[in-house]
């Protein structure tokens, strides 16, 4: 294996997927019904044509993978970097196994979609991450990458101190940084919701960060924005 060294806030986040699932299960669609996901989701099945190789980077949970390797004439294989969340994929059956984005265990052009789901803001050489996914797509191939804006929850961290997120791979900076890869992108913003029953929610949810955000007192139930955007890169 190459280097697969993980940041120590890494580790904390997704050694077992407490936190995730804690912030995950307080978020909404839009106004207008769309989930990032659901939009993903979509992105991925419409880029195949007939049987298709696909891969799944930091898969998480495996919720996705699980979800895609369903599709007729599929085969998917999903890499983590977390050994507890590749575990989690494989009980619900998905080929998952350890690995890092930076150094993918694949051939050149082994794949008809790539697919990242709220991952490439950790990756710390974003640029050779990049150049893998290009590297492991076949010509004509499609990656679909699902990322945050920077005011991502902004109006929940103005209200608990919190500083502006700047991510390394952004809504904001997202389309340029895949620009140099890839030469049609193309993308689709959504303003989802965040909503907690009460303050003890919240303050769960903010606890996950390991920031040591404190939610003021407030009567519930509360909604707080999210800005998430799903690109299609070609
Ligand atoms: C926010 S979670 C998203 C998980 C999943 N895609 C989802 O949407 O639920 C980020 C995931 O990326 C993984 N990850 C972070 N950096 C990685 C890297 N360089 N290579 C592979 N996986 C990585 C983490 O272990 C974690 O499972």
């Amino acid at each position: 294996m190459d280097d697969i060294t993980r940041p120590e806030h890494l580790r904390s986040q997704y050694d077992t997927d407490d936190k995730l699932a804690t912030r995950t299960s307080v978020w909404q669609p839009t106004d207008d019904g769309r989930d990032p996901s659901n939009e993903a989701f979509k992105a991925i099945d419409r880029a195949m044509t007939g049987d298709s190789d696909v891969l799944e980077v930091g898969c998480g949970t495996g919720a996705m993978a699980e979800r895609i390797a369903a599709l007729p004439g599929v085969t998917l294989v999903a890499i983590d970097w977390s050994d507890a969340f590749v575990e989690l994929a494989r009980a619900r059956g998905v080929d998952a196994r350890q690995g890092d984005v930076c150094y993918l265990p694949f051939e050149d052009d082994s794949f008809d979609v790539v697919y990242a789901g709220w991952m490439l803001y950790h990756v710390r050489d974003l640029d050779r991450a990049l150049a893998e996914v290009r590297r492991v797509l076949r010509p004509g191939g499609t990656f679909v990458a699902v990322t945050n804006g920077d005011d991502h929850l902004g109006d929940l961290r103005r209200e608990t101190g919190g500083r502006r997120m700047v991510l390394n791979f952004s809504s904001e900076n997202g389309e340029f940084t895949l620009g140099r890869r890839f030469s049609d992108v193309r993308r689709q913003d959504l303003e989802t919701r965040a909503v907690f029953v009460d303050r003890e929610q919240a303050q769960a949810y903010l606890d996950t960060l390991d920031e040591g955000l404190v939610m003021p007192d407030f009567e519930g139930p509360r909604t707080y924005t999210g800005h998430v955007t799903v690109f299609e890169a070609r």
